[in-house]
């Protein structure tokens, strides 16, 4: 049975990937910083900004398939000239420094899993076509988030487990807002269909969660 671990599960993207999976008769790990259950979820709790705890929250996880990189922060109101810079950090551990960590956390059961691969969520505000400087901080913590990834792709590569990056849209969650194009269960089928499929020959790539693949 394919097994996948979902960060953020208890709500938006996260909440739908993790129901999505179930539907689909997977085994589904997700974690959440708070009290949270959801039926035919296993839920780790996690807070992604405690690095050290990322570490053990992971140990002794069966062989895994598939890891979903999924739990991030928009970050504070102010993101350009007069920075909030603690928040600026926050958002960086949260989405580009926490993923990195619970991949490497998640190393033994993704190595135990042949075939295994990981998906990262990002955004198309990560893109690097543009010269856009509102929410400085979240485009540059999911730049940030799309360079370790192809880091992890390139050295994980030679072991045969892939590492891929998804741009999910504008989706209607507590982030994207009511206005969002796309609804958190549409995008949740379309990650989990490129999780299903994508191999090692893929690595590295940026894909719509419609499948199609993207530039940074
Ligand atoms: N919505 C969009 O339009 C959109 C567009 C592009 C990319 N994305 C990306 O898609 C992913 C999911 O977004 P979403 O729209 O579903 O956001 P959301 O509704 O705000 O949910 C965010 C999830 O991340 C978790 N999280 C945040 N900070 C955390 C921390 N310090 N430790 C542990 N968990 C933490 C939240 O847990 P709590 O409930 O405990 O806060 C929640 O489960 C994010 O990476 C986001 O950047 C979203």
């Amino acid at each position: 049975m394919t097994h996948v671990l979902v960060t953020g599960c208890n709500r938006g993207i996260g909440r739908a990937l993790a129901e999505a999976a179930v539907k689909r008769g997977w085994q589904v790990t997700g974690t959440a910083r708070t009290d949270f259950e959801l039926p035919g979820v296993e839920v780790l709790a996690c807070e992604m900004t405690d690095i050290k705890g990322v570490a053990a929250v992971f140990d002794g996880l069966p062989p895994l398939d598939i890891l979903i990189n999924n739990a991030g922060i928009y970050g504070p109101d102010s993101q350009a000239f007069g920075m909030d810079y603690g928040g600026f950090a926050e958002v960086l551990a949260v989405n580009s420094i926490a993923p990195l960590a619970v991949t490497e956390a998640c190393l033994p059961a993704l190595r135990a899993q042949a075939g295994s691969r990981v998906l990262s969520i990002s955004s198309q505000m990560s893109f690097m076509g543009y010269r856009k400087s509102t929410r400085l901080a979240y485009r540059a913590s999911k730049a940030a988030l799309n360079k370790v990834m192809q880091g992890v792709a390139t050295d994980l590569e030679h072991e045969g487990i892939a590492s891929v990056l998804i741009d999910p849209g504008w989706v209607r969650t507590d982030m994207g807002g009511p206005s969002a194009d796309e609804t958190p269960g549409a995008v949740a089928r379309g990650i989990l269909d490129i999780a299903e499929r994508v191999t090692v020959a893929e690595t590295g790539k940026f894909f719509r969660f419609t499948g199609e693949e993207r530039d940074f």
